[in-house]
């Protein structure tokens, strides 16, 4: 007998356009949609079009106007700034109103860019509710990313005001952000006449006159505005993530479609009801941040928490469960990464029986593959289920996942379960066809895509075509790789492309490359992620020095990791190049990537039949055991 989950899911796909109207019902709509989806397969495909309506007005006025103006909305809790801060449903609101003031006040208007350079501080939430107030099209950069990746962002967003804070708080030090600001606008083509500056007593920054707004000062002189009616289809934000280039990619996602899948995700993936407290402790620059920080937990009137610490050493690795316990936090969403730093820390535990973990009731995971030695150890040391989730930027909510609000399925290792309602997911092969259950293959998902997923590429409508779509006609080409067993369940193995994944964060080893390419000793070279027992995966560089160069091959290896992290950031957590003689490749000069990560994890890898000079992989590992790979 079907259970509740197959019962629902199966009228997902069988009646999607039935399914996400109701689901849409649970928001307020200015004009309702002339119809629920249109499109014709990977291009223009839209979901409620006609419609208007406002993110913003339903995230905060909403509930406002529903009598729930003085619940908490927001409680910023922040362990490296010692403060713990709360905004009611009614103060955000009236901040987002008056920070649209602000930005109307600097020409901004509806479908003009903003750049948000910024910390976990309220503020950040707050600029990007003003954003979707105005109708105007946010992007957040993520603060770990150095002055070049914000510069890329400028140039493709074209923003008219950049918002930013004098400095974001890593333990130990401070994030000067304004000499990045100023070098990243000197670097950008697109000029932008405003920067509205958040000063932070940790690190205050004299303005530079006729560019720099003070946000007190601003948001003082400015007028509150009013929700504008945008069409469900217009852009609500902009998110870039790493593509296979240097070129990152801006993912754009839409008022209506989002709205609705966020919302909707809330009681039925998450099981998490309005008014209860819930936690995903991620970054506002990444997606995680921005659908379950931001936008979902208000859209469905919960107390969201914005975290500015880490897991550990905030001040110690029982941090996460003070926060569970003084707000009452009821779900937290993290990645595997950060379990696997606690338990480093405590690895039996013993500060989780500190706290008053009563109303704590289920950890999400995703971002990375959750081991099993994660999943066990957090379901055993918290007593709660443990759910591994997977989803993508490009989606911005769980394509995969245990749907705890259906009906909680039985967990299996080293799976997210399931697929969601809405999201037909097949394992297709080399010739495009679906393989067998059991098989790998590539992870793609039927088209239509449900609401929320990226309707395109920001200004690369081509690129998105070649991106997503072209290679399996038909289907969304999600590039993880992977199985389904015979009960459906999904295994996600590794990515299809370039893409390495460093503590949850998503990293593009071909922007590494080129960022190494441009040393002038380097002749060629290679990034591959290697295993990590803390990130996951951590990036390794190979590098093959100009004939003729002689210079002490430590100081260009230094050189290499210093310009990766002015280049891209410490995000990139880029520490070790290897100085090699020539790389492995293919007849056809494909760099084998594979198999020197393979060789520097210590799997069993054998050369492929393609191999140029298979006598160059013994020098590959010769190298590697140099530099101290395999890791025991
Ligand atoms: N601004 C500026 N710098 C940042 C930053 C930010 N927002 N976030 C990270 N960095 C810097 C760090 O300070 C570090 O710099 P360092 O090389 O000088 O030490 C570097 O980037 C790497 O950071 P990170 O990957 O966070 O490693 P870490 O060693 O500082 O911490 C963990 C390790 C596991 C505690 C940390 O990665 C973590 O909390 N992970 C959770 C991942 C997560 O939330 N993922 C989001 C998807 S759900
Ligand atoms: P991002 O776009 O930064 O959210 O990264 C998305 C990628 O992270 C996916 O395409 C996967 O490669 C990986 N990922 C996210 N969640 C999971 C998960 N639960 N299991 C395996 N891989 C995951």
């Amino acid at each position: 007998m079907a259970g509740k989950f197959d019962e629902i899911y199966r009228r997902s796909l069988d009646d999607p356009e039935g399914f996400w109207s109701e689901a849409a019902e649970a928001l307020s709509w200015y004009k309702r949609w002339d119809r629920v989806f249109e499109g014709d397969g990977p291009t223009n495909s839209r979901w409620f079009p006609g419609a208007m309506c406002n993110t913003c007005y339903n995230a905060l006025d909403r509930h406002v106007e529903d009598g729930h103006g003085e619940r908490t909305a927001l409680i910023y809790d922040s362990p490296v700034t010692d403060t713990v801060a709360t905004l009611s449903y009614r103060e955000f609101r009236d901040q987002a109103a008056r920070f649209g003031g602000v930005l109307r006040g600097l020409g901004v208007g509806k479908g003009d860019r903003v750049i948000l350079y910024m910390p976990m501080v309220p503020e950040t939430a707050v600029a990007m509710l003003a954003c979707a107030r105005i109708g105007a099209i946010h992007s957040v950069v993520f603060g770990g990313f150095a002055a070049n990746e914000l510069a890329t962002r400028i140039a493709d967003s074209t923003p008219k005001v950049i918002v930013t804070a004098t400095c974001g708080i890593e333990p130990g030090r401070i994030v000067e952000y304004m000499p990045l600001v100023t070098e990243a606008l000197a670097l950008s083509p697109h000029k932008v006449d405003h920067v509205v500056v958040l000063q932070r007593p940790e690190n205050p920054v004299e303005p530079v006159p006729g560019r720099d707004h003070d946000w007190h000062e601003a948001m003082a002189a400015a007028s509150p505005v009013d929700c504008v009616p945008v069409l469900a289809t217009d852009p609500l934000y902009i998110l870039y993530t790493s593509g296979t280039t240097g070129e990152p990619k801006g993912v754009v996602r839409d008022n209506g479609g989002h709205m609705v899948a966020l919302k909707w995700s809330m009681k039925n993936v998450y099981n998490t009801d309005p008014g209860e407290a819930y936690w995903a402790a991620s970054d506002v620059g990444w997606v995680v941040g921005h659908s379950y920080i931001v936008y979902a937990p208000l859209l469905h009137g919960c107390t969201t928490i914005l975290y500015e610490g880490k897991p550990v050493g905030t001040p110690d690795a029982g941090v996460f469960w003070r926060v569970i316990s003084q707000h009452k936090v009821s779900t937290l969403f993290t990645a595997p990464t950060a379990f696997r730093a606690i338990k480093r820390e405590d690895p039996n535990g013993k500060l989780i029986g500190d706290y008053d973990m009563s109303a704590f009731r289920t950890l999400y995971l995703a971002g990375e593959r959750t081991d099993p030695d994660t999943l066990h150890w957090a379901r055993d040391k918290l007593g709660v289920p443990v759910i591994d989730h997977w989803w993508q930027t490009e989606s911005g909510w769980p394509m995969a996942a245990n749907c705890a609000g259906i009906e909680l399925l039985p967990i299996k290792d080293g799976s997210p379960t399931r697929a969601v309602p809405g999201y037909d997911i097949e394992i297709l092969g080399n010739d495009g066809a679906p393989v067998a259950r059991g098989e790998m293959g590539a992870i793609c998902v039927k088209l239509p895509l449900p609401p929320s997923c990226l309707p395109t590429l920001w200004n690369a409508q081509d690129r998105f075509l070649a991106s997503y779509m072209n290679r399996y006609p038909g289907y969304y080409e999600t590039a993880d790789a992977g199985y389904m067993d015979q009960d459906g369940y999904l295994f996600v193995m590794s990515r299809t492309d370039d893409i390495i994944n460093v503590a949850g964060h998503r990293l593009s080893t071909g922007a590494m490359e080129e960022v190494m390419a441009d040393h002038p000793d380097v002749a060629e070279c290679a990034v591959i992620g290697v295993a990590d027992s803390l990130k996951g995966q951590l990036p390794l560089g190979f590098l093959v020095l100009n004939a003729g160069v002689n210079r002490d091959p430590g100081a260009i290896t230094g050189e290499v990791v210093k310009m990766m992290r002015d280049r891209i950031g410490a995000v990139a957590a880029f520490r070790i190049a290897v100085i090699v003689e020539r790389l492995p490749k293919t007849r056809s000069g494909k760099i084998l990537r594979g198999t020197m990560a393979s060789i520097a994890d210590g799997k069993d890898y054998k050369a492929p039949a393609t191999i140029d000079d298979p006598a160059i992989l013994p020098e590959i590992a010769s190298a590697l055991r140099n530099a101290g790979y395999p890791r025991s």
